[in-house]
Formats: C-alpha cells, structure tokens, sequence
C-alpha cells in the first residue's frame, strides 16, 4: 500500500507514470468511468480549499467512486486521537485525502491508515499540485527534461514540492525567495535537491527569468491570514520586502517564459493582471489538470494503473 505524502519514497518512474495517466485521462475521460465503481474517498479538510476539494470530489465522481467531504471543525477529529479517529474511517473507505495543518499529524494519519493517504496540503508540501503542474508543462512542451523553472516568491510548501519534483524528472529549478516560510523548512529535501545540480538559489531575479522556460509564483501570505488583522504588521511587511519580485510586464520583458501560478490568486500583489490574463499564462489550464492528474493519483493508489 503506498501513501502521497511527498515524494521522498517514490521513484521517477512512478512520477512520470502518474504525469502521462492524467495527460491521458484527459484526452479519453470516458475510458475511465467506471474505474472506482463503488469506492469511497473521505476527503478531511482542517483548511480552505476550492481547487483540491473540488477536483478530488469530481474525481471520484467520474471515475464511477464516491467523495465524503469531512470538515475537521464538525466531526469527531477535532476531539479524539487522529489515530483511532483514522483506524475507524479506513475500514469504511478504500483512500483518504486530507489538508491538514501539520505534516506531523498526516504522518501519524499515515501510519494508522489500512488504506492511502493522501497529502492534499500541508505546511511542508503539495503533492498534487506538483504533478497537475509537471502535466501541464508537459503537456504544453511535450517533455520536461532539461526545461528551466523559476519559482518567484515565499518559499513554502509549493515550493518544496516542485523542488522534488522537477529534480527528480531532471528539469532545472531555480528559487527566488527572499523569504522563507519557516514552517515549511525541510532541510534534507533542500540539500538533496543541491546534490542533483538541478537547484539553485538566487535573488537576482531579472537574470534568472531571462533563461527560464517556466516563471512559477504564488501567494506571498497564507490564505488563511491575507484577512487577518493580527497579521497586518507582518502582511505589509512581506508586501514591501515582495513587490520587486511582482510577475508583471517589465519583469517579463526579457523573457519568454510560460507564467503559472497554482491559485489561488491575489491580484495586484505575486502577479499583475496583464499577466494573469497573458497568452503565455498555464493559470487556469494548471488548475484544470488537477482534476486529470488526481484521478491517476487515485487509480495509482487504488492499484488500478
Ligand atoms: N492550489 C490549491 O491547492 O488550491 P486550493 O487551495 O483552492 O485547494
């Protein structure tokens, strides 16, 4: 039985093969449609969610299964052991997604589980939008190897993500982030990423946009403080500190990158309208392979692929 929790126990095979099924499932939905007959997806979130939730929900429904969305605030998790609260939901379901706020606490869901856990977004990683975005770059370029992406902004658990994973499928990465999400800090994957000399970091951020095939940004402030008045001081001071390294039309000038962000967005701020709306813009084309590429996460897990 495997999990996705990150990539660290997963071969590039698996990730490639993950990649390919979501491009094909996307050109031949249909073949699909009863591939989870009568399968269940507990589906827990302890954070907002539209992309995630949506798309796994979709997913399933697609694929012939069933999604139960379980919001941690109105069910049992909020007052019992995440284990035995687990050990209960995995003799009623065949795989559980959850976004959660420490990874701490999906890893113990994952030891406790007897059926896949999925990682749908913790402080440290996003799977699945690594691989909706690895699809859609592939999809647009037709392969991914050697290809350069520069990621612009905090990094976070996004960011970590597509370190593993353009690593491991032999692309170039380079982060320009001038701030670093402490909880996000995972330093063995940053230092196994150096080893590959794929990854780099730097904050010249004209130069390492002029080469890039790929500029990736995304929110400078969790979405669950961007509204938060207690995180007002700090808020204005990551927008100060962030604004030079905005995806806009002069930062760009030089350059012919594809522009992706993984929503959601906060215009004006990471990226300026112009770009959002750009042709070169993957946005909403990456969020729409998260639903392709969740349900061949689901049909990997399931062992129907
Ligand atoms: N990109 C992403 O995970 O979107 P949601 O936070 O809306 O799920």
């Amino acid at each position: 039985m495997r999990h996705l929790i990150n990539f660290k126990d997963w071969e590039p095979e698996e990730v490639i093969h993950l990649i390919d099924t979501g491009i094909q499932i996307k050109k031949e939905p249909s073949k699909y449609r009863d591939a989870l007959l009568a399968k269940s997806l507990a589906m827990i979130f302890q954070k907002t969610s539209t992309r995630t939730r949506v798309s796994f929900e979709v997913a399933m429904t697609q694929l012939g299964g069933h999604a139960i969305y379980l919001d941690w605030l109105t069910t049992q998790f909020k007052l019992a052991d995440i284990g035995d609260e687990i050990r209960y939901l995995s003799r009623n379901v065949d795989c559980i997604i959850a976004r959660l706020k420490r990874n701490v606490d999906l890893v113990q869901m994952a030891s406790a589980s007897t059926v896949p856990v999925i990682n749908g977004c913790d402080e440290k990683y996003h799977p699945c939008q690594a691989i909706a975005d690895m699809m859609t770059i592939k999809e647009k370029k037709d392969l991914l190897k050697e290809l350069r992406l520069v990621y612009i902004g905090v990094h976070n658990n996004v960011c970590n993500s597509l370190i593993e994973a353009c690593t491991m499928l032999s692309m170039h990465i380079t982060a320009v982030t001038p701030i670093k999400h402490p909880s996000a800090q995972d330093v063995e994957l940053v230092e196994n990423a150096k080893k590959t000399g794929l990854y780099e970091e730097t904050l010249n951020v004209n130069q390492a946009v002029k080469d890039a095939d790929i500029v990736y940004t995304d929110t400078w402030i969790d979405m669950e403080l961007f509204l938060d008045p207690r995180f007002e001081k700090e808020k204005k001071q990551r927008i100060s500190l962030m604004m030079p390294y905005q995806i806009n039309k002069r930062l760009m000038k030089e350059s012919n990158a594809l522009i992706m962000h993984d929503m959601p967005i906060h215009r004006g701020y990471e990226i300026d309208g112009e770009m959002i709306e750009s042709p070169r813009s993957l946005i909403f084309t990456q969020a729409e392979n998260r639903l392709h590429s969740e349900k061949a996460i689901l049909l990997k897990l399931l062992d129907k692929i």
